[in-house]
């Protein structure tokens, strides 16, 4: 459990480390009765600090301080302490195809053929547990998909990826190896009475693996390997679904407390940590299984560390506009406590949305770090084709957006590794000395580069911005819409218009952000495609950013396999330096560099590399200058400069 408490000059945190079920009573002032008397009786007026109070059911006190000071500091040693997302296979951060369930294998090749079809990107195919004879993982439907080999290759020869969902209640079922090897082993989470533990899941009767027991994992994990779930690819990754654990006849629809794991140690005790085992075994499974590729695992249950595993979503989510917003509230809180991989079923889990409220929902879900469409099996079908052709349109413009600042997100997560500083943030990250921010949780911060607020209310043509205050005098960055360049100046809330095909995001001015802009099928196909910057300038004309790169795939990374370059904007003149030697070998290089916020329009630039220099053609376009093809590769030292007549 993390608490952070903000002032315009503190910031604190408390981690309180406990796996029991906890409560946490926060009193401001407003809500705490005691002062309020106190002062009543006194005639005092004195406002007492805002206080919370932590009650674990069992355990210890184990606490840990964040000291802050700013906002920024607090989150970096949640993420110092807890651990950070390693850095995932581009194609996780792309467009994910979901619902519960895709019927068959002419499904599943169907809807991936369409997206083509009507020129949407989407990277990542999603079976839900249909796909299992009768809810035992590590098995397929022999009638529904009879050969999940040749569609898994029907969808990674386009350069699509599988995941298939795999939850820990294991069917009891004495024809089941899973579960056979489990009760022969005494494998399973025990009763008071040392008996297996027996609940209701999907499967029916089901028990449910003791993870905390390291030879249960092993155990798991080696299920995963090639020999033994024969039936996927290496580029099949996982869904752990339910591993709260979901009981349907459980208290609170869970396990009860006196169950007795590994170490006996009560559930009451580790409750919140059943998922988190659940996902050390699954990872490790996936490990082993490719050891040079990069696991991918969506959970639903976490804890603090689970961010070293997976990434997160929501959970079942309403078709209603409050829904939408607590998307990204969700995300929000989930990112500065150490946990940015996060998402919502976009278009939502229960419920039919309109098309107002699906497109709505797939521009906010292409600015949030994990982007996938769900939906429960009784919804009608929503893939984007199904609607008018303008809803269609609306949504392959965002997930074509997501895929233009992939490079961004790709970077953002790189440094989330290396620094522990969230992908996303709310505005009080950057600006902590304006208050008016601290309260903002419909806007978020990519990095620190973009600032997004999707819109989230139904029939609006316009939304209220909020753009903060960089100090108390209520002086701002300069923010440059991504759509149309133009400036906003000043901070304080902003009325801007919106159509149904706008999503407001702007770039802060001082900030270059990498993008790419070709279209393919795939983010996997983009590997070598070029690179745009977007440089927007601020007050002073000056810019930074940065950009990573690698194989986008492996761990090669870690053996120096990367391209880690910042770039600077000033005097006119754009350089690059590296960070270490850059060692990964690409054929991408720099196709457009676009400058936002010059004062005049230079009339030539100029590109030096290695001494030699070359004329560069420059375009004006809407409100920005555009360098055509500076064409230099991406690990080549370059300087280039504008020229004004
Ligand atoms: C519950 C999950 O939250 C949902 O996303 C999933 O579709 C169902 N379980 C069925 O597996």
């Amino acid at each position: 459990m993390l608490i952070v408490s903000y002032r315009a000059q503190r910031t604190a945190g408390v981690y309180w480390q406990n796996a029991a079920e906890t409560w946490v009573d926060i009193q401001t002032s407003e809500t705490n009765v005691v002062s309020s008397l106190v002062n009543f009786v006194s005639g005092s007026q004195k406002t007492p600090p805002p206080a919370a109070h932590f009650m674990s059911e069992s355990g210890i006190v184990d606490a840990f301080i964040m000291l802050g000071p700013k906002p920024m500091d607090a989150f970096k040693q949640y993420a110092a302490l807890t651990g950070t997302h390693e850095l995932p296979q581009l194609f996780a951060l792309a467009y994910h195809q979901s619902r519960w369930n895709y019927n068959d294998e002419r499904d599943v090749t169907s809807v991936s053929a369409k997206f083509d079809e009507y020129n949407i990107p989407m990277d990542t195919m999603w079976l839900d547990i249909e796909y299992t004879d009768g809810k035992r993982y590590f098995t397929w439907d022999k009638f529904k998909f009879p050969h999940p080999l040749a569609m898994i290759k029907n969808l990674t020869e386009l350069g699509r990826h599988l995941v298939v969902i795999v939850d820990p209640h294991i069917k009891r079922d004495n024809n089941y190896f899973f579960h056979r090897d489990c009760t022969d082993r005494g494998y399973y989470v025990k009763t008071r009475e040392g008996n297996d533990y027996e609940g209701w899941c999907w499967p029916g009767a089901a028990s449910y693996p003791d993870f905390f027991n390291p030879v249960v994992r092993e155990y798991y994990a080696s299920q995963y390997a090639l020999d033994k779930f024969q039936t996927v690819t290496a580029d099949v990754m996982l869904w752990n679904d339910m591993n709260e654990p979901s009981v349907f006849n459980g208290p609170e629809i869970t396990a009860p407390k006196d169950l007795i794991h590994f170490g006996n140690w009560e559930h009451r005790d580790v409750h919140n940590l059943y998922g988190h085992m659940h996902l050390m075994g699954s990872f490790a499974g996936l490990q082993q299984r490719d050891p040079n590729q990069r696991p991918f695992i969506l959970t639903r249950a976490h804890f603090a560390g689970s961010q070293r595993y997976a990434a997160i979503w929501t959970g079942d989510n309403f078709a209603d506009w409050s829904h939408l917003q607590h998307s990204v509230k969700m995300c929000l809180t989930e990112a500065v406590a150490g946990f940015s991989f996060c998402g919502a079923d976009v278009g939502a889990f229960f419920g039919n949305p309109d098309t107002e409220l699906l497109e709505r929902w797939y521009q906010a879900g292409a600015f949030l770090p994990f982007f996938r469409a769900h939906a429960h099996i009784d919804t009608k079908r929503r893939e984007p084709w199904l609607f008018p052709e303008r809803t269609r349109q609306v949504i392959q413009n965002a997930v074509i957006k997501r895929y233009s600042y992939l490079p961004l997100w790709y970077t953002a997560f790189y440094e989330l590794e290396l620094t522990g500083e969230p992908v996303i943030r709310p505005l009080l990250a950057h600006y902590p000395l304006d208050k008016e921010a601290f309260g903002v949780d419909s806007q978020l911060l990519v990095q620190d580069r973009l600032l997004v607020r999707p819109v989230m209310q139904q029939g609006v043509s316009k939304v209220d911005v909020y753009f903060p205050a960089i100090d108390d005098k209520k002086n701002s960055d300069w923010w440059y819409d991504v759509d149309t360049y133009q400036r906003q100046e000043r901070s304080g809330y902003v009325s801007v218009p919106v159509d149904d095909f706008k999503i407001p995001v702007w770039q802060r001015g001082g900030s270059i952000v990498p993008k790419k802009e070709r279209q393919r099928r795939a983010s996997t196909l983009m590997l070598h495609d070029p690179y745009t910057l977007i440089i927007c300038l601020d007050r002073q004309g000056k810019a930074a950013g940065s950009l990573y790169l690698d194989d986008e795939k492996s761990y090669a990374y870690r053996q120096g396999q990367r391209i880690h370059v910042n770039y600077e904007f000033a005097h006119d003149q754009l350089v690059n330096s590296f960070v270490g030697k850059p060692k990964y070998k690409t054929l991408a290089w720099i196709e457009r560099i676009v400058i936002a916020g010059l004062e005049k329009v230079p009339s030539s630039a100029s590109i030096t590399v290695n001494g030699v220099s070359q004329q560069l053609e420059v375009l004006q376009h809407d409100n920005t200058v555009v360098v055509r093809k500076p064409g230099v590769k991406m690990d080549v030292d370059f300087a280039i400069k504008l020229n004004f007549a």
